[in-house]
């Protein structure tokens, strides 16, 4: 039986001949040519003003707090529920990562449990919009300017994504995109900051050039460049941005291949979850989702599990999710939860993620229903 993979990076035909492209120049390292056209198409598909590329979203994340200089002795607030990577881009500055429990509907920020977490320490809200569905942003980005606080959009997964017509990643201070392989666009590692506040752009460009001014420098802006700020090397190789470009410009056919397997999942499963009390992904109104994935909410976490190893025998590839960071060694170490987060500990042990990626053919998603509809929940296969 073939196996059905759970991601698996789409090529749109045009990636081998950029990246030769770059191998036959003298410019493998960063902002090129394909840095520059990439960053257009950024700019264009997000909104965003400014758009800089960088070697992963986790990087991003890093840049977006050196930029507001969160440090020791500061507290953000960040969803239990969601990658290392929202937390330790805090916690590696020394600051502290508040944990905050979910909304049962989305898998985001509580906004109420965000609002009871503020401390006067509290620096920043750093929020996910969990599988590209906004978070409340209509509550939390007000109680932000309220009390001070900067918005900082984790967008790993809401590329593509729209809140009233407006994409995700234009509402925050600052927001972070991830081309991990695993996402819909990928260029095997990496990543963007995007902000349209320019106060941020020149600390913003030294900062991901090692501290330098390098940049000013190849501008012609200032004549020798040296170190003059905090800084790290978040600038990712022309060799990964000409991949960058060919999966940006082949944008539209991605994500037309991922809707299509997204909602066939919907429609083909929604009589077999409703019988079976299985929670399917939420869609809020006015939301443009990304297809980025696609969860079912267990009945139970054995459920999780039954139904994770029922696909795993028919060969098809299905997973959980984050494990709550409040939970996790380093999390219960360096961060701080002041409320218990039993909505997220709940789902965490019963949503299954199914495979979604834009090389499955109409009779990958086919076998994934059916091994889906064939699953019976544990309560309803037990004797009355
Ligand atoms: C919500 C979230 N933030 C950040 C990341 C990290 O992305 P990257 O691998 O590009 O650093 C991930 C990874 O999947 C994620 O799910």
């Amino acid at each position: 039986m073939r196996p059905i993979l759970f991601s698996v990076p789409f090529l749109t035909g045009m990636e081998t001949g950029y990246v030769g492209q770059v191998l036959e120049s003298d410019h493998w390292h960063g902002d090129g040519a394909f840095t520059e056209r990439a960053t257009q198409r950024l700019r264009e598909l997000t909104d965003a003003s400014h758009v800089l590329t960088t070697t992963s979203c986790t990087h991003a994340l890093e840049l977006a707090a050196l930029l507001l200089d969160v440090g020791v002795g500061d507290e953000v607030i960040c969803p239990t529920f969601t990658f290392t990577s929202t937390a330790t881009a805090i916690a590696i500055r020394g600051a502290t990562p508040v944990f905050v429990d979910s909304d049962p509907l989305t898998m985001n920020l509580n906004p109420d449990a965000v609002a009871a977490a503020i401390t006067p320490r509290t620096k920043a809200v750093f929020a996910v919009h969990y599988g590209g569905i906004p978070v409340a942003v209509d509550q939390l980005i007000p109680l932000c300017e309220r009390n001070g606080l900067a918005f900082v959009e984790d967008n790993a997964h809401g590329f593509g994504a729209t809140y009233r017509g407006r994409p995700l990643g234009s509402f925050g201070d600052l927001a972070a995109l991830s081309f991990h392989d695993t996402k819909n666009v990928a260029m095997g590692e990496g990543g963007a900051l995007l902000f349209n506040n320019a106060t941020f752009a020149d600390r913003a460009e030294i900062i991901r050039e090692k501290g330098t001014n390098r940049s000013a420098f190849l501008r012609g802006a200032v004549d020798k460049y040296t170190w003059v700020d905090q800084g790290s090397s978040y600038l990712p190789a022309e060799l990964l941005a000409a991949v960058l470009c060919a999966q940006l410009e082949g944008f539209e056919t991605i994500q037309a291949l991922r809707h299509r397997v997204w909602s066939r999942y919907d429609l083909e499963l929604a009589a077999w979850a409703r019988s079976f009390g299985v929670t399917q992904m939420f869609v809020p109104p006015e939301v443009e989702h990304p297809a980025h994935l696609y969860y079912l909410m267990m009945p139970t976490s054995d459920d999780q599990q039954g139904l994770i190893r029922h696909l795993r025998s028919l060969g098809i590839t299905a997973t959980f999710h984050y494990q709550p960071l409040d939970q996790s060694p380093a999390g219960s170490r360096v961060g701080r939860t002041p409320f218990e987060c039993s909505v997220a500990h709940d789902q965490a042990g019963r949503l299954v993620r199914l495979p979604l990626h834009a090389n499955l053919s109409e009779e990958d998603v086919s076998r994934v229903v059916d091994g889906v509809r064939s699953y019976v929940p544990v309560a309803c296969s037990l004797p009355a």
